[in-house]
Formats: structure tokens, sequence, C-alpha cells
């Protein structure tokens, strides 16, 4: 009988490596060094050799990473920040309480990224700082970023939570990993995501020094030295254990890749020519990392239909994201109004994304795939 089909399967992908992450686990508590022991070093530098980053700064989850990020950019009060409408919260919510306001812009149909030819147009005297988001695994345009922030002097913070180990080809012929291109990369190590710990994780990349001590500074309570505050801090550290756990996971972190690929592959073949549903578009600048895998139909109403009748299948589903953050109420006081980035609340009333996960056999994609296409004939 076929396993049950899960959106994520971590408990099966931990069964394979179990040992070695029983080893970590065990080796953390014979230790008892909890919080900063030496495992946060280690995985803190192989993580750096894999980015190939001067500087990876660990922390207690993805969203903390982008607060650090923003506060150690000392921006003047009132300060804009350009960032795309359809994504996760994290951005828009830190850059918000810190007090900045958020720049909307529009994304594209295709690969689901911010469409970075609509971002000169919402620059203004105030803004400072460009959130590069690489949604679902796959980088946005950096070349055009990276030009626009250097002829406006902003900077570029990339949100890598979704792609880390993507791989950005620049037309000025350097490939550099997602997180490292801008003057901050942030990622996290939720569970589900690519490259996920056993509870909240997250770190922050940078090549600047200036930056990256101020940024240890500020996740450890704003002190360079004990007791010594420098800065308005916060506590925000990667724990030990999920350290221990995540420097196992690293070195699996090109093979689940693969097998992330290797599920879109599948997917891409057995839906590329159903004229009612639009695959994922691969951006060829970048590598797709899949964190999710996306379709696009053709309405709400169908989308929805197709979530019920799948679900009856047992095959789960998810929409992200179902609305769109200008939308949100949180954000309404910035004054956004409905209609005004009609990619983004198109996306939201028309994408839904399959089970992608590292475990997925054959035997779970046919069925996926010949149920989906059932529907959709
Ligand atoms: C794009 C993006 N940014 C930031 C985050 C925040 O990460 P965390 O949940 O570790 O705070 C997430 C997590 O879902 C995310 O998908």
């Amino acid at each position: 009988m076929m396993q049950n089909i899960q959106m994520v399967d971590l408990f099966s992908q931990y069964n394979h490596i179990k040992t070695e992450i029983d080893n970590a686990i065990l080796g953390v508590i014979e230790k008892s060094t909890f919080i900063n022991g030496e495992a946060v070093k280690q995985f803190s530098q192989h993580l750096a050799d894999f980015v190939q980053t001067d500087n990876v700064i660990p922390c207690a989850n993805g969203t903390d990473a982008l607060q650090i990020a923003f506060s150690a950019l000392d921006l003047p009060k009132h300060s804009e920040f350009i960032v795309p409408s359809f994504n996760y919260v994290a951005a828009v919510e830190v850059g918000a309480f810190l007090g900045y306001k958020p720049v909307f812009v529009d994304s594209l149909l295709g690969t689901y990224n911010m469409d970075t030819d609509k971002i000169e147009q919402a620059i203004t005297p105030k803004t400072k700082v460009i959130v590069a988001v690489h949604l679902f695994g796959q980088c946005v345009n950096m070349d055009k970023i990276m030009g626009i922030a250097k002829q406006y002097n902003l900077y570029v913070i990339e949100d890598t939570a979704q792609a880390i180990g993507a791989k950005y080809s620049s037309r000025r012929g350097w490939i550099r990993s997602a997180g490292t291109i801008g003057h901050i990369g942030t990622t996290s190590f939720f569970p589900s995501k690519n490259l996920g710990c056993m509870g909240d994780g997250g770190a922050i990349f940078t090549d600047n020094e200036e930056l990256a001590q101020k940024m240890r500074c500020i996740a450890n309570h704003g002190q360079a030295v004990k007791y010594t505050y420098k800065m308005i801090g916060i506590n925000s550290r990667l724990d030990t254990m999920q350290a221990a756990i995540l420097d196992v996971k690293l070195k699996h972190l090109h093979k689940y890749i693969e097998a992330r690929q290797k599920v879109a592959n599948y997917y891409d073949n057995a839906f590329k020519n159903n004229k009612n549903i639009k695959i994922p578009v691969r951006y060829e600048s970048s590598t797709h990392v899949f964190h999710q895998y996306t379709l696009q139909t053709i309405s709400k109403e169908k989308r929805n239909e197709i979530q019920k009748k799948l679900a009856e299948k047992n095959i789960p589903t998810m929409i992200y994201y179902p609305s769109p953050l200008h939308l949100q109420e949180a954000y309404t006081h910035f004054g956004y109004k409905k209609g005004e980035f009609p990619v983004a609340e198109n996306l939201c009333d028309t994408v839904f994304s399959l089970p992608m996960h590292t475990e997925m056999n054959e035997e779970m994609l046919a069925y996926i795939c010949e149920n989906l296409n059932e529907f959709l004939k």
C-alpha cells in the first residue's frame, strides 16, 4: 500500500539519517553546553563555506534574522523599504515594527518573484532598502536589483529563507549563492525549510565586517563584551542542539536539493501540456531549489475545486499565499488599495502548492499527477 502523501515528511527524512542525528543530539547532551556550544561555531563555519560568505551570524529564526539585519542599517526615521506584496509576512512585519514603511511592488506571473521592472517607480527620497525575496526557491533578478541599489544608494537585504543553496548566475559572469549577493542575506531553519532544524533557527550572511560585528552585537543584547551594552539589542540565539542537527543535515543538503528538483521535473513533465494549469517558470539566471512547487489555475473557484477534489483523494495541497500583504488588516494604515498590485492579487486567488519534499517516490508522484490531470481534463 502507498504511504500517506504529506506536504512535507520530516519523520521519514529523519529516519534515513537517524544514527547521525541521534549521535549529534547525544553529543550535545553529554557536553551540556546548550547555549553557545561548540556546534554553533562549527555549523556557522560549515554554512559559511557552503554558501561562500565571510560571516554567518546564527540567530533564533528567520524573522529575527531580518530584524537584526534591518536594525544594523541604522536607517533614518520613516525610511521606506521596497518589498513584494506576494510574499511571506516576515520582512514586512519587522520593517514596519521598526517604524519603516513597506513600499510594495507587484510580482511576475511566471516565476512568482518580484517584478524588478517596477522597482524604480516605487523609489522615493526616503527609500533605503530593497528586500530581495527569493520566493519558493529561486532567485529574483539580482542583476537588476543590485544595479538599482547602486544607482540610488540603497541597501539590499536578501531573504533567502526559501532558497538556501540556490545559485544565481550574473550577466557579469559570476555565480553566487542566494543570500551572498546583497549587503546582507537572511535565512530560516524552520523545520520544513530546505535546510530545517528540529525547532526554530535562523542565520544572517554578510561579507561586510562592520555590519557583521554590529549584527553579532545586536543578536547578543547589544553587547560585544559581557555586561557592556553598546547598542540596543535583542536576545536571538541558535541553540547548540539545533546547530548540531543542522550540521548533520547540511552535509545532505545537496542531495536534498536534487531530490526536490527531481520531484519538480516530474511535475513539470506531467503538467506542461495541460492547458488548464500553468507550471512554475524557471528563471534562466537562477537554479531552483523548489522549496515549494506552485502551480497556477485559471480562477479562484477552479483552484478551490481542485483543492477539494485532491483532498478527497488524500492529496494535500497548500496555498502560499492566500492574501497579498498590501491588503492585510495589519498594514491598512499604509493606505494601499485593492487593485494596486493586480498580479499579486491574482496569484493569491489562483495558486496552489503540491506536496514537495525529499522523501517522495514515483508511486506518489504518479498518483498525484494522474489525479490532477484527470480533474483538469
Ligand atoms: C520568505 C520567508 N522569510 C522569512 C521567514 C521567517 O522565518 P522564521 O519562521 O524562521 O521566522 C519565512 C518563513 O516561513 C519565509 O518563508
